[in-house]
């Protein structure tokens, strides 16, 4: 599969075993491995072939997804001898990806890399698109900007390895993803979830469904300045979800929770049949059940909105699907109608 990018076309490459993954990675001149530490771990022979001064492990953690990170890494890279022609291959998830996409569009005003997804979040979604952001201060995600790799090389072997909750997590964004890709994307990726559940060993197709409803939208829009805003489908409750439960529930399963709770307010506002709503909570419900150690109030889920980013004065931009299953910017008021709506959502659904 190719991208198209304001960066140039790069290709998302399927490497099914091994050793073809380790051909592809050895082929790259002049390379510096960054990798996840857990994955480096349980995949020693991964940085085998490099030397071990071009290997640096990172921890997957949103602290070293900073600056202070960042600087870590470039600086290991100065003092191993890298130029502007050598290059990075990035290996581990979401993380990783941040952190390696930040020093490689940083170091000697940029050096080309490779990235070698390892989560299921990162294989199925992040992967392509060209987003990069790293932490500042108590807030994600505010430092960033658009590049994209030269490659993105894909080994479905390293979801073996993956927790119960990062799978979830990962299903949570190709759940989104299917919706965004219209009603017949959905019922394929529902019949795939009524036949394998979650098995990872089948998960190739649900990653191949989720790139293939991603590519035409941010190839249209990679700047997020129009279409691209629907890929925030499930994003804005999302994110509040995860802030009021002090991102104890995991980003992707907050974004499925989130997409329920989109759907029930595009429900109530006339723009959603109850058998399309119901559709889809049956699946959130039954497949990506949360037990958020706090209980959860409309009022802080409202107000958890408000200071979300996209927030802008009084409204909040929400993404609303209507009854062609086509996702539209709806901006709302804060307070009042949203409120009472959220809040009879909270209490008609245990959000566990
Ligand atoms: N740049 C983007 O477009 C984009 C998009 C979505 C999310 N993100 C960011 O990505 C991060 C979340 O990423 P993520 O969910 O991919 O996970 P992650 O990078 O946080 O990794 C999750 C955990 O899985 C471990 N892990 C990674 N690969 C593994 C494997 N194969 N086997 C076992 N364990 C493994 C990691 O060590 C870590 O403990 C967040 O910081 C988020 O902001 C970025
Ligand atoms: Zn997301």
């Amino acid at each position: 599969m190719n991208i198209q990018s304001a960066d140039g076309t790069y290709a998302v490459e399927f490497v099914s075993t091994q050793s073809q993954l380790l051909d592809r990675l050895g082929g790259l001149n002049d390379a510096f491995l960054i990798l996840d530490r857990h994955v480096g771990e349980l995949y020693p022979w991964l940085a085998a072939p490099f030397p071990a001064d071009r290997v640096l492990l990172v921890d997957a953690t949103e602290d070293e997804k900073t600056l202070a990170g960042v600087e870590r890494v470039c600086l290991f890279l100065q003092q191993n001898g890298a130029s502007r022609k050598s290059r990075l291959i990035v290996a581990g998830g979401g993380i990783l990806q941040d952190i390696g996409t930040f020093c490689a569009h940083i170091f000697y005003r940029g050096i080309p890399y490779v990235y070698v997804p390892t989560t299921l979040l990162s294989m199925a979604d992040s992967c392509i698109g060209a987003k990069c952001a790293v932490n500042l201060g108590a807030y994600k995600n505010q430092l960033g900007f658009f590049q994209s790799p030269e490659a993105v090389v894909q080994w479905p072997g390293f979801l073996a390895t993956l927790d119960a909750d990062d799978v979830r997590s990962g299903y949570g964004e190709i759940l989104k993803l299917s919706i965004v890709g219209g009603k017949d994307r959905f019922a394929e990726f529902r019949a795939h979830i009524d036949r394998h559940g979650f098995a990872i060993d089948r998960v190739e197709p649900m990653i191949r469904l989720a790139l293939e409803v991603k590519k035409p939208i941010i190839e249209e829009d990679e700047f997020d300045r129009g279409v691209r805003k629907t890929l925030n489908y499930g994003h804005t409750f999302g994110h509040a979800l995860e802030s009021v439960t002090d991102h104890e529930v995991p980003h992707g399963l907050a974004v499925a929770w989130g997409v329920d709770l989109a759907n029930f307010v595009a429900r109530s506002l006339g723009r959603w049949s109850d058998a399309d709503f119901d559709e889809v909570h049956d699946i959130v419900a039954q497949r990506f059940a949360i037990a958020p150690v706090k209980q959860i109030d409309a009022l802080s889920l409202v107000g958890a909105m408000a200071k979300d980013k996209k927030a802008a004065g009084s409204t909040v931009q929400t993404i609303l699907p209507n009854r062609d299953w086509k996702l539209e910017v709806v901006p709302q008021q804060l307070g009042g109608a949203l409120e009472h709506i959220v809040s009879e959502y909270v209490t008609a659904r245990t959000l566990a």
